[in-house]
This record gives structure tokens, C-alpha cells and sequence, in this order.
């Protein structure tokens, strides 16, 4: 296993090659329908269950879900910033990622987007649903946190959900950071994590998956296939079920 270092996640995401403008961790969201296939969600399953988005960034899955009287709580680093200013990072960052897709456009799947612009304003979209719901449930459903170390009881949450964090940054993430990040979340959890995708760029799979499968004891693993993907082969989920 790499030496553990003490990832200080402001340049987690500096040199990422498409985003050398970013200073900071890439704070963009995912559309709520989106998360919903990624994860193989149903919103009637989802009623009744506590559940845990972190790395939550600027998605709507909360926002969006609660209004069906789904309970999520949201965690991301840097959710002690202002909307406002949230806002404004969340909408650069989604043009310079638009921007990058569409010089590598053939390099991605168009099944749920159509186009880059198509994505742009699907997720502009997410983000003003994700403002708005900041502004009401700030400290209380928006929890700033660091992933490794969360501020949640022993077995918390019936789901907890990590999307676009761990295995597509495993170039500058350490094995370290994710294996503490899967531990951390599993205690939070009594149910169940899905970690979502499992591959970077270009459609390779981390070679992290094998070993945080191999790694984590007293669970059973699943890979499991979803009707999304962007990143070419970025279709599956793992599953880590508590037993
Ligand atoms: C690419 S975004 C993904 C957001 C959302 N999960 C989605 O799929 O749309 C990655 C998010 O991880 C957050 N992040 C980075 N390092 C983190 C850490 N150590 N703990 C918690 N959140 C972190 C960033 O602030 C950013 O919002």
C-alpha cells in the first residue's frame, strides 16, 4: 500500500488536465436523474430510508428528493462557503468542463446528453435547484465535512452514495485516501455504499476497485451494471453491502 499522505484536497484537483484553470477541488453537480441511474435508485424505495450523499458537490439529488419526502443529507468540503459563492464556482467550473468537452466530445458516451451543450444546461439546471436548497438547509441537511472523517455516528445512514470522487482521480487521490474514505463511509453506514464510477478517463477502470475489494473485510461486494454511462465503459457501480 502507498505511504499514507496527508492529501490537502485544495490541490486535490489543480493539475487535472482538462481543468488546469481550476484552483481548488472541481465543484460542479450532477442532475438528481442522473444519480438515480447511476445508482439504480427508485424514488418509492428511497421513502423511509436515512441516506448520505458525499462528495455531494452541487447535485440536485437532494434538493430534488426531498421534495418527495426523501431524507438525504449532504456532505462535501466545502460546503462552509457561501451560496453565492458556490454558485459562481459551480458555474465556472461547469464552463470549463463544457468547454474541455468539447474538444474530446468522440472521447464520451451521448445516451443521456445529446451534446455538450445539451449537458451544460442540464446541470445549470442542478445547480440553481442545488442554490436554492443550500440557501434553505445550510448546516442542516449541507454538512461541510471531509470525507475521511465524518461527523455522523456509527451506523447513521441506511445508504450512503459517493459519486465522481473516488476511482476517476486515482492519479492524484492516493490509495490511502481511498481506502480511509470507504472505511470512514462504511462506519456512517448500516445498509449499504454505492461508489459510482469506477472508471477514469479514457474508460479504464481503477485498479483501486480490485483492491479496495480485496482490502475490505466483512462486507459483500458487488459490481453491478446501470443504464448510464458517459465515460466509455463507465457503466457499472460497486455495491458494498454490510453483513
Ligand atoms: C466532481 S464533484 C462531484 C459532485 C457530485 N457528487 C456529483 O457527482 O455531481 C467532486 C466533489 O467532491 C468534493 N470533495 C473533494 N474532496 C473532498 C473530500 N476530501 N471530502 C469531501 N468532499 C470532497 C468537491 O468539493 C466536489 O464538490
Amino acid at each position: 500500500m502507498e505511504k499514507k499522505d496527508n492529501i490537502t484536497v485544495n490541490n486535490t484537483f489543480k493539475s487535472e488536465s482538462s481543468f488546469n484553470k481550476i484552483q481548488g477541488p472541481i465543484f460542479i453537480g450532477r442532475t438528481w436523474q442522473e444519480y438515480m441511474k447511476m445508482f439504480n435508485l427508485d424514488l418509492k424505495e428511497l421513502k423511509g430510508l436515512k441516506i448520505l450523499d458525499c462528495a455531494a458537490g452541487a447535485s440536485s439529488f437532494r434538493g430534488h428528493t426531498a421534495k418527495y419526502g426523501v431524507d438525504v443529507t449532504a456532505v462535501d468540503l466545502i460546503y462552509n462557503e457561501k451560496a453565492d459563492d458556490l454558485c459562481v464556482k459551480c458555474k465556472e467550473h461547469l464552463k470549463l468542463l463544457v468547454e474541455s468537452l468539447k474538444k474530446v466530445q468522440d472521447k464520451f458516451v451521448w445516451k443521456f446528453f445529446s451534446d455538450p451543450d445539451d449537458l451544460e444546461f442540464a446541470r445549470e439546471q442542478a445547480c440553481k435547484e442545488f442554490v436554492s436548497d443550500f440557501n434553505s438547509y445550510k448546516g442542516e441537511h449541507y454538512i461541510p465535512a471531509d470525507i475521511q472523517n465524518l461527523p455522523f455516528e456509527d451506523k447513521s445512514f441506511d445508504l450512503v452514495l459517493c459519486s465522481h470522487l473516488l476511482f476517476i482521480y486515482d492519479h492524484r487521490l492516493s490509495y490511502e485516501f481511498h481506502l480511509n474514505a470507504v472505511l470512514e463511509m462504511l462506519r456512517v453506514c448500516k445498509g449499504e455504499l454505492r461508489l459510482y464510477p469506477l472508471v477514469k478517463n479514457m474508460g479504464v477502470k481503477s485498479e483501486f476497485v480490485a483492491s479496495i475489494i480485496a482490502d475490505i473485510p466483512d462486507v459483500k461486494m458487488e459490481l453491478v451494471e446501470v443504464d448510464y454511462e458517459f465515460r466509455k465503459g463507465g457503466n457499472e457501480m460497486l455495491r458494498i453491502v454490510k453483513i
